[in-house]
This record gives C-alpha cells, structure tokens and sequence, in this order.
C-alpha cells in the first residue's frame, strides 16, 4: 500500500554550531519571529493527510513536548481575559497528533530515524529535517506533498534535492540519475558531499523525502564507519537498485540550522508579516544606504 500515513521529523542533534543558546534550549524551539522552526515543520505538513508524526528528541527536550502540549493556566487566563486571537495561536499548537522518540546519544541520522521504528514498523514515512524549513507560496505545491503525491503514483522512495553550483556541491549529498521525465529523475547514484571534481550532477539533497516501507530493516542491516551508520548508504543501495526517484521543488529553504540561513528566515518572515513587515522594509532600507 502507497498511503504516507505517518512523518519522522529528526531534531536531537546537538546544534553545536549555534552554541551557546544550544546548551539549554534544544535547536528546534529558536523561534523564527515568532515561532519555534519545529513548528513551521509541522505545519508543512498539514495539507499532506499525515495521520502522526513523530519528533525525534534529544533527553531532556521536554519544552517541545510542552510546545505541542496543553497549557492550561495561559489557555484559561487568555480565555478569561477575551482574548480570543491569542487563545486560538496557543490553541493551533496542540492541533497536530505529535508522538515522541528519545535518541539517547546523537550518532547521526540514520540513529535518529531508528528511534522511530517502533511508531513507523515496516511502514512508508515522510522525513523532514528538523533544521530546513521550505515554504511554498500561495499557488505552489508544498514540497513535502509533491513527494508524497510522487510515492503514492510510483510506489518508490522519493527525495527533494536544488540545484548548486561551484563549492556548494561539496557541502551536500549530491545524485546521479539516469534520465529525468516531467521533472522526476530516476536516481542511480548517490555521492556524499563530494568534491566538484567527483560530483555526479549539480542535483543536491536536501531534508525532504519520502521513504518506502521496510528500510528500518536495510538500516539494521548497515555496516557501520567511524562508529557510525549513514542513512545515505540506505539511499544509494535504493538508487542502485533503480527504487530510489528525486524531484525538484517549488518556494523558499532556509537553512536555519546556519547562523546565516536562520538570519535570513527570520529577516523574510518578518518582511512578510503584517504586524511588523512595514516597519522592518523602511528599517531594512534606510540600514542599506547606511552600509
Ligand atoms: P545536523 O547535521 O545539522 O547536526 O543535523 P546538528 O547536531 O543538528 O547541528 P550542528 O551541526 O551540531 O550545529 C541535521 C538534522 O538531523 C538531526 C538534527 O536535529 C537536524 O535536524 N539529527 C542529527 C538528529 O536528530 N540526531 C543526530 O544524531 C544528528
């Protein structure tokens, strides 16, 4: 059965790159304006017909547990008070059917996406990662549904990859395909981080995909390097085997696990919020001719 009934979204990494604020406050709730990047996930995938999902945490993430959960002084106070708008924002947190996996020591995405087994058994998923947000704008097809609607048409695991150029190709997974139809590239290779000598195309991964069911058994399966199994190596065993399919993408990505990317998404979202989006251009103007 092709149905995408359930979602993984990894966020137990350390997050050392934003240290020190990582050290008490797990990467996914650091807010873009004003809400925590693990919620923007989330919300992606409302339009999906996603039945669970499944964050994946490090010990001692209790806030997100709390984000997702019921707060009931705040609720009834805001309820007391009338003020009903800010009561439907707290309310909107708990709308989504979030179950959580504990990975006790971070050892990579493969690890983490094991943790979820007892949730997923043998069944096809949705992985998001936590620290890329992708927003479609009005009209677009979100990218996690795309891959979705990809798998349920072709039965095959399916990733989201952009394209790059000059040393960008080194810092991602990087793929190699066989011919492309109607923007879908059937994957026959897959390259981690290669240098832009070795790059098999300028087709670079990034953390969307779509994965068939029974690839927690390939996982178990895997000889780990270094202390350490990669979910890429699941990847490539599928491209080889001609099951694995990759497609572009329509919106924005923000890295927001990059201390630019993460500026930057909150520099655009706040641009388009109508709170504060006009004060913010005219700021953003006047510092430009002051820089
Ligand atoms: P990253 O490679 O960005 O690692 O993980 P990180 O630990 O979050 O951040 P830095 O590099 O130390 O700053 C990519 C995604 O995979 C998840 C992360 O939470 C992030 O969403 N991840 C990574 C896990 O869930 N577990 C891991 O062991 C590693």
């Amino acid at each position: 059965m092709n149905k995408v009934r359930k979602a993984i979204i990894p966020a137990a990494g350390l997050g050392t790159r934003f240290l020190p604020i990582t050290k008490a406050v797990p990467k996914p709730m650091l807010p873009v304006l004003d809400k925590p990047t693990i919620q923007y996930i989330t919300e992606e995938l409302t339009e999906v017909g996603i039945e669970e999902i499944i964050i994946v945490v490090s010990p001692n993430s209790g806030v997100i547990e709390n984000h997702f959960g019921i707060a009931e002084n705040l609720e009834k106070r805001l309820l007391e008070d009338g003020k009903q708008k800010l009561y439907d924002i707290a309310l909107n947190t708990r709308k989504f059917n979030v179950k959580f996996a504990v990975q006790t020591v971070a050892n990579g995405l493969a690890g983490a996406i094991l943790c979820a087994e007892p949730f997923i058994k043998d069944e096809p998923f949705a992985l998001l990662l936590g620290d890329e947000l992708l927003c479609a704008e009005k009209g677009q097809t979100p990218c996690i549904k795309k891959l979705v609607d990809i798998f349920e048409k072709t039965g095959k695991s399916v990733i989201a990859t952009m394209e790059v150029f000059g040393d960008q190709v080194s810092m991602y997974g990087n793929i190699g395909y066989d011919k492309e139809e109607n923007g879908i590239m059937q994957v026959n290779q897959i390259v981690e981080k290669p240098s832009v000598n070795d790059a098999l195309s300028n087709n670079a991964i990034i953390g969307r995909y779509v994965i068939a069911g029974g690839v927690m058994e390939k996982l178990k399966k895997l000889t780990p390097r270094n202390n350490e199994i990669y979910f890429t190596d699941v990847l490539d065993e599928l491209a080889m085997k001609g099951e694995l399919l990759a497609s572009g993408f329509e919106g924005n990505r923000y890295d927001v696990g990059d201390k630019a990317g993460y500026i930057k998404a909150n520099v655009e979202m706040a641009l388009k919020s109508g709170e504060i989006g006009q004060e913010i251009k005219e700021y953003i103007l006047d510092l430009a001719n002051r820089i």
